[in-house]
């Protein structure tokens, strides 16, 4: 396994030999050595089995050689201890048992020690840290309003009504469960750190489909507050959205030393719009890597050309890699990110 620091240091905003790249969702479906694991455990067993989730985190390290892990895990898992019980269900992705829509729900929620409760996260951070022998590992956790979407909606949604009608109807309900997920996730993501995790994304990847005045008011104290509890103790924050070209400014006051960029604007375009004060993650279309190789080193060069070597450029897709992804073609990307950059980082 190949040691690099270049993950890290990028996060920093400091030169690199080549350009660092990983994947959101690089462990999953798409690779046969977890649909194998997946055959003998459900989602949430391997994810309490610290040992199983260990290696399945690392099995794209192994398979495509990439510059940092990501924790095994799902952005849902707090929901357990919170005792609103979690399935997923076949075709339907996430399913919450006792959604929340009323003061008195919000209340019922259960407060649950992150060490105990969800120590099997922990275990694993601690297994991974020993087993990855250097390779950076990621810890995150979901911001609170993408994981307030899903207790609120019962699972997954599109036009996110449910949370919207309680954010306009009953503001005074949405903030007393953004408060309480923002403690909750803070404590989740710091106890994370403390276990080895060497950088850690929180992930709002629904909040797109806010406006601007909305992400002010009603998220951006809340995620503040997951992303101060874990910058206080000096790692890399990266902080997640889609559809988010609206909102870059706010989710930079809100924090993060690095932004994720989704593919919906070129990454030059976003990066002056943040800032160059922060690091950039993205932006690859993950439907890209259905195309040709050839269609696929366009847009990744494409890609590294807008970021003009500047130091502070982590090398991922905008959004998760889709379920019937070819691994060759994303193994050819890591490649083709190493190639390319070589020859154009500045020194
Ligand atoms: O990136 C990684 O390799 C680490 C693992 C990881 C998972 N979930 C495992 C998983 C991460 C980082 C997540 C985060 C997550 N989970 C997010 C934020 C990132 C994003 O994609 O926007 C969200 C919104 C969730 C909630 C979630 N979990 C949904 C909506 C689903 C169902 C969707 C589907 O594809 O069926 C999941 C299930 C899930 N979590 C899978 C994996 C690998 C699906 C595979 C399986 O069932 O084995």
């Amino acid at each position: 396994m190949e040691i690099s620091q270049r993950f890290l240091q990028a996060c920093r905003r400091e030169s690199v030999d080549t350009t660092p790249v990983w994947f959101m969702r690089q462990a999953g479906r798409y690779m046969a050595e977890y649909r194998a694991i997946r055959e003998k455990y459900s989602l949430i067993e391997i994810c309490q089995h610290p040992e199983i989730a260990a290696e399945v985190t690392m099995q794209p390290v192994r398979a495509l050689g990439v510059d940092a892990a990501i924790l095994f895990a799902d952005i849902l898992l707090p929901v357990i201890p919170l005792g609103l019980g979690l399935e997923f269900a076949k075709g339907e992705g996430p399913v919450i048992g006792s959604p929340v829509r009323t003061l008195g729900d919000v209340r019922a929620m259960k407060s649950f020690d992150t060490e105990s409760d969800l120590g099997y996260v922990m275990d694993a951070i601690r297994i991974l840290r020993q087993a990855l022998g250097g390779v950076p590992l990621i810890g995150f956790c979901g911001a609170p309003f993408t994981v307030a979407s899903y207790i609120i909606e019962g699972g997954s949604s599109r036009e996110f009504l449910k949370t919207k009608t309680m954010m306009y109807s009953v503001p005074e309900v949405f903030h007393a469960l953004m408060e309480k997920l923002s403690v909750v996730l803070s404590d989740y993501l710091v106890a994370q750190i403390h276990a080895g995790a060497q950088a850690v994304q929180v992930f709002d990847s629904w909040v797109g489909t806010l406006s601007p005045a909305d992400y002010e008011t009603f998220v951006l104290p809340y995620s503040r507050k997951v992303l101060q509890a874990a910058e206080a103790l000096n790692v890399p924050v990266i902080h997640f959205g889609t559809n988010t070209t609206t909102l870059l400014p706010l989710m930079k006051r809100a924090g993060g030393s690095v932004l994720g960029l989704d593919w919906r604007l070129p990454l030059d375009d976003g990066w002056k719009i943040i800032g160059y004060d922060r690091a950039v993650q993205g932006n690859l279309d993950p439907a890209i890597l259905f195309s040709p190789l050839s269609e696929i080193k366009t847009r990744v060069h494409d890609i590294l050309h807008r970021a003009e070597g500047r130091p502070g450029h982590i090398f991922n897709l905008g959004h998760g890699i889709l379920q019937h992804t070819p691994v060759d073609n994303v193994k050819a990307v890591v490649d083709m990110v190493r190639e390319f950059s070589a020859e154009n980082v500045r020194a």
